[in-house]
């Protein structure tokens, strides 16, 4: 099971960004520039085999979070929504980075059929939408929720609820 280092935080966004998101803490992201950044932010600090659980609802932002941190791991081409694939790979120096979306997967039984948990101990990065079932077993993965606002098209929350 992967484990953070208990000195540093895993999602540290170091200078000259305004610094961690702690657990419950909130950020607004303005623009889909800034979303992509506070992805790329995340990828210095990532454990080996890092997972990352990302929730929220249509247009959120998730893939937008996914493929600055992706990009921050040297992936140049396009990342895109996994949601009929269930799970993209991608080719980083890095390693392989997964982008898991587990929405359609039926049960826990369907994820253990994929091999998901070897996939993600074999590749150096798991982001992984709609994993609620997988929270028990990756106890130290921060778990991301991304919100709209109301009335603000061009702005999105990101909350850290662990
Ligand atoms: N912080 C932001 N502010 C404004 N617009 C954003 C922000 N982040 C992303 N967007 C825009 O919102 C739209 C949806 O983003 P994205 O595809 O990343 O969402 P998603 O959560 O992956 O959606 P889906 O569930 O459909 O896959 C895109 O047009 C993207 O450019
Ligand atoms: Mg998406």
């Amino acid at each position: 099971m992967p484990a953070f280092p208990p000195d540093t935080s895993p999602l540290d966004t170091g200078p000259p960004g305004p610094g961690p998101l702690e657990t419950g803490q909130s950020r607004l992201l303005r623009g889909p520039g800034e979303q992509r950044h506070f992805g790329a932010a995340l990828a210095p600090a990532l454990p080996p085999a890092a997972v990352l659980f990302l929730e929220g609802e249509l247009g959120a932002g998730k893939t937008t979070l996914t493929s600055g941190l992706i990009g921050a791991l040297g992936f140049e081409g396009p990342v895109t929504s996994p949601t009929y694939a269930l799970i993209h790979a991608y080719p980083t120096p890095a390693g392989r980075a997964l982008h898991v979306d587990a929405y359609r997967v039926r049960g826990v039984q369907e994820l253990y059929e994929l091999d998901l948990e070897d996939l993600i101990a074999g590749s150096r990065l798991s982001v992984v939408e709609w994993g609620e079932r997988l929270y028990a077993d990756y106890p130290d993965a921060p778990i991301l929720r991304l919100e709209h606002l109301e009335g603000e098209e061009d702005v999105r929350r990101v909350t850290r609820l662990r």
